[in-house]
């Protein structure tokens, strides 16, 4: 196809790209006098009639979902002769009209490092939303990647693709015909995507049902949005093998490494939204896109107040545990985590009794335990004070930072007004200071802006004063 010709009352403008389903055209609907995206079928597709009428069934009911953040269908509709082109076989030539989006894929901005993190979750809370109006339509995308969704100029995402990748789903009733295998052989010759017999998608955005098989529902969609998310977050894959099947098998059994291991200043209820995603059973995952969208709405708050806690010292502990014994020790909740603590105070515990016992009853070999306990134990407690001093001293360095106090818990910081890269520095400060805590609740930043002299100067009386920039 070329620019110039004409697919019924489109006329083609360029290539977009390719991808497993088929050739996408700029267009312009002479009709309407609008711009419209093509997406060219492969004709092998359309051989099966039965399939071939499912198919428009199922892109009519996508059409039907209206949703700012879904790309609009126009229309799906075949062309029995195109000039200039031959060999349609008899079929003719099936294609999907729909909007024209005028940006870039979520997965060229990943690459161009254009997304921060609030922007990450912005877009995520766009699209949870988008697919929630899908979901409740009855309408799964099974083809959830960074590849098909699409951010317009101005800043809106857009979703791609709905229930397409049904039309070459082996799971689907009636889907074992040839034409399906051809079409995934062919697929599979042009290097896009998975191996035959595998549902067509790139295999790294799979949910552990679609690796192994199984029909997939709107819960395989949130698994990998889950991905998405992940992928925003951080720039990388969460399950990447290096052949197909490896990708698959660590989406079925393997498991992710934590996000503050890749980027630095994710708050930890972000990694809490991503681990429910991403949980191999269909069951453990969130009940539906909207409580996503929600949870990710807490996120955005979180972020935009600049109070944002890091993790728990018992998640961590289990991060580390899990490293050490190679990503084996699972994280099931509490159970596990409590059986860690029970061990290492057991421990102490029965050597205490050993020793008392070693020494008839008395306490003096227990003496100079004693003293290293104290010593310890006041090194521990002194532990917070020493990291909020250095916390202090390493935020006032930016120069938005007038005054910060402390109250133990809270971390206070006045601030004139501040750019947001200021926020993102201080609270991923903020985050590494709470990864070198050993006990108590994480500490917490809250900021405040505009302050007048009046308050600055009631806050110069409370206790807790850690710095106050000099008058100019
Ligand atoms: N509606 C659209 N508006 C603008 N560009 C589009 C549109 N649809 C697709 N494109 C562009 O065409 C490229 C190819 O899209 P296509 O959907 O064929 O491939 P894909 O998303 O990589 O794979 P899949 O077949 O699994 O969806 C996209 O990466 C995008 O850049
Ligand atoms: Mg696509």
């Amino acid at each position: 196809m070329d620019s110039g010709d004409l697919l019924g009352h489109y006329e083609i403008l360029e290539k977009l790209g390719q991808g497993g389903m088929g050739v996408v055209y700029k267009a312009r609907d002479t009709k309407l006098d609008r711009p419209a995206a093509l997406k060219v079928l492969p004709p092998a597709l359309m051989k099966d009639e039965e399939r071939r009428k499912r198919f428009i069934q199922e892109a009519r009911a996508a059409s039907a979902v209206n949703h700012p953040a879904i790309a609009q269908i126009y229309g799906i509709e075949t062309i029995d002769h195109v000039p200039g082109v031959d060999g349609l076989g008899g079929e003719g030539l099936t294609f999907i009209a729909m909007e024209f989006v005028d940006g870039a894929t979520v997965r060229q901005l990943i690459q161009r490092s254009e997304l921060d993190v609030l922007s990450a979750i912005e877009v995520g809370i766009q699209v949870a939303g988008a697919l929630q109006r899908a979901h409740e339509a009855g309408i799964v995308h099974r083809d959830i990647k960074s590849d098909n969704i699409m951010v317009t100029h101005d800043g809106h995402p857009k979703v791609l693709d709905f229930g397409l990748a049904k039309l070459v789903d082996p799971t689907d009733a009636g889907a074992s015909d040839e034409s399906v295998t051809e079409l995934q052989t062919m697929v599979m010759r042009t290097g896009a995507m998975t191996q035959v017999g595998a549902v067509i998608g790139t295999v790294a955005y799979m949910s552990p049902e679609q690796a192994r098989g199984l029909p997939a529902d709107q819960r395989s969609d949130i698994f990998s949005f889950g991905i998405v998310l992940y992928e925003m977050a951080t720039g990388t894959l969460p399950f990447q093998g290096e052949s197909a099947l490896d990708t698959m098998h660590a989406i079925a059994f393997g498991e992710t490494r934590p996000l503050s291991d890749l980027r630095a200043g994710l708050p930890y209820s972000l990694q809490k939204v991503v681990n429910r995603c991403l949980e191999k059973d269909a069951s453990k995952r969130f009940a539906s896109m909207a409580e996503v969208e929600s949870e990710l709405r807490e996120v955005k708050r979180e972020l935009e107040s600049g109070v944002t806690r890091s993790a728990p010292v018992l998640d961590r502990a289990m991060d580390k545990l899990r490293d050490l014994t190679g990503g084996r020790a699972s994280r099931e909740g509490v159970s596990n985590k409590g059986l860690v603590f029970l061990i290492v105070w057991s421990i102490i515990l029965v050597t205490l009794i050993i020793i008392v016992i070693a020494n008839n009853g008395g306490i003096g070999g227990v003496a100079p335990f004693l003293v290293i306990g104290a010593f310890v134990y006041r090194r521990f407690r002194t532990k917070r004070s020493r990291s909020i001093r250095k916390f202090s001293n390493k935020a006032k360095k930016d120069k938005a930072v007038r005054l910060i106090s402390s109250d133990g818990d809270s971390i206070l910081i006045v601030l004139d007004s501040a750019p947001a890269k200021t926020f993102l520095k201080l609270n991923s400060l903020l985050e590494s200071t709470n990864g070198g805590l050993y006990s108590g609740e994480p500490l917490q930043l809250e900021f405040r802006e505009g302050v007048d002299e009046e308050g600055m100067r009631e806050l110069l009386t409370r206790p807790g004063l850690l710095y106050v920039r000099d008058a100019e």
